[in-house]
């Protein structure tokens, strides 16, 4: 039987050639936003993956909603000649059908931080630390920075960030946008309870704390109506108070009801606290539950690494796609060994067709 792996599939009018999707991954290697060499090679080995999606790390629709000094966004006329440059590269080298998007994001009350390898954290004085934004005037864990509750100007500021970025991002030449509606950024802020204690139309029920992220979804969908869109959602808080599964779905739904093609099943990131069973597909039953609750194309992720597995949440119908992070950065020919594993055809770039053959050897010798 073929692999359900390397089956195509098609989300909101656009052709994916297979299930495999590169998951957004930060590279914290921008100067002032723009892309630089790094994410040049980056952008065009991911490219070259046999990855049918893949999907660019957060880019911030404004500067002060960057995590880092060197975040990648979209803001300014230099960001968006920077990603045009890396990825017109990356579309040279790419894979037939690879289909590119971008991440777009605001990073709130989560943003001026230390990159990870400075130590990450709130930046201290001296480093050029900025004021912080988020639904509420709660700061992340003690000693962050502590934000700015957004007044209505301010929300109306950062709906329009998000749409001017859709635009740069169209015509810089994505083929889709992803929404970053996780891992405690501003969008997931005004979603959670933890982080939203608003009393305006923004904050109290769901449908309250909706509003913000169903604004940003009308406002990039009128901007960019030619690319598709998703999101990628904390499915659940793993805290008490915070969103729950059920909640979750709830919101997945509403996104699909506002025009969302899909949705990345993700967790956590709001808050300190949590507890996450971290694990093999540890957060597979969230996909599952996304897909079957809220009717929508579903993408899983998180330590999923072994093309078996991976196949098997595929076929099993627990989720449509399956997002690898890290397993691309240390593999970055890890669809060749898939197809290997699976029995599945791939062909690599005429250049590289001496290679071919290895990653079956290597996989019958495991
Ligand atoms: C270096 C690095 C950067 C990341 N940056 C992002 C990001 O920009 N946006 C995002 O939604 N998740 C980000 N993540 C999370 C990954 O997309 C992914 O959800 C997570 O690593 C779990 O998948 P994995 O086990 O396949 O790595 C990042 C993870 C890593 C390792």
């Amino acid at each position: 039987m073929p692999a359900s792996l390397f089956s195509p599939i098609r989300i909101g009018g656009l052709d994916f050639p297979n299930r495999i999707a590169v998951a957004p991954m930060c590279q914290y290697s921008a100067d002032d936003g723009v892309a630089s060499d790094w994410h040049l090679q980056h952008w065009m080995m991911l490219a070259m993956s046999g990855a049918g999606m893949v999907t660019v790390e957060m880019t911030d629709v404004e500067r002060r909603g960057r995590i880092s000094h060197g975040c990648h966004g979209l803001y300014s006329d230099a960001c968006e000649a920077g990603a045009r440059r890396a990825l017109d590269a990356a579309r040279r080298v790419a894979a037939p059908g690879t289909k590119f998007g971008v991440q777009l994001a605001h990073a709130g009350r989560k943003g001026s931080c230390r990159r990870p390898w400075e130590g990450g954290g709130p930046l201290p004085a001296g480093e050029d630390p900025w004021q912080t934004v988020s639904a509420s005037a709660i700061p992340y864990a003690e000693g962050w920075h502590v934000p700015e509750a957004l007044d209505a100007e301010g929300i109306e500021r950062v709906v329009a960030a998000f749409a001017a970025a859709a635009r740069r991002a169209e015509r810089a030449g994505f083929d889709f946008i992803e929404l970053h509606s996780a891992h405690g950024y501003l969008l997931n802020q005004f979603l959670s309870p933890l982080s939203n204690r608003r009393e305006d139309a923004f904050g109290g029920a769901l449908e309250n704390r909706l509003r913000l992220p169903l604004a940003v979804i009308a406002a990039v969908r009128d901007a960019a109506p030619g690319l598709m869109l998703g999101a990628r959602l904390s499915v659940t808080e793993w805290t008490e108070g915070g969103i729950t599964v059920e909640e979750g779905v709830a919101i997945a739904r509403a996104y699909r009801e506002a025009g969302l093609a899909y949705i990345c099943a993700s967790s956590g990131g709001n808050a300190p606290q949590q507890k996450v069973p971290t694990g093999p597909g540890y957060q597979v039953h969230l996909a599952e539950a996304v897909r079957r609750g809220a009717g929508i194309v579903t993408r899983a992720v998180g330590l999923i690494d072994d093309p078996r597995q991976a196949e098997e949440i595929v076929a099993g119908g627990r989720a449509d796609m399956v997002a690898l992070g890290r397993a691309f950065l240390a593999d970055p020919r890890w669809v060749w060994r898939a197809a290997a594993a699976l029995g599945a055809d791939f062909t690599p770039p005429p250049q590289y067709a001496r290679a071919a053959a290895l990653p079956r050897k290597w996989v019958e010798a495991a």
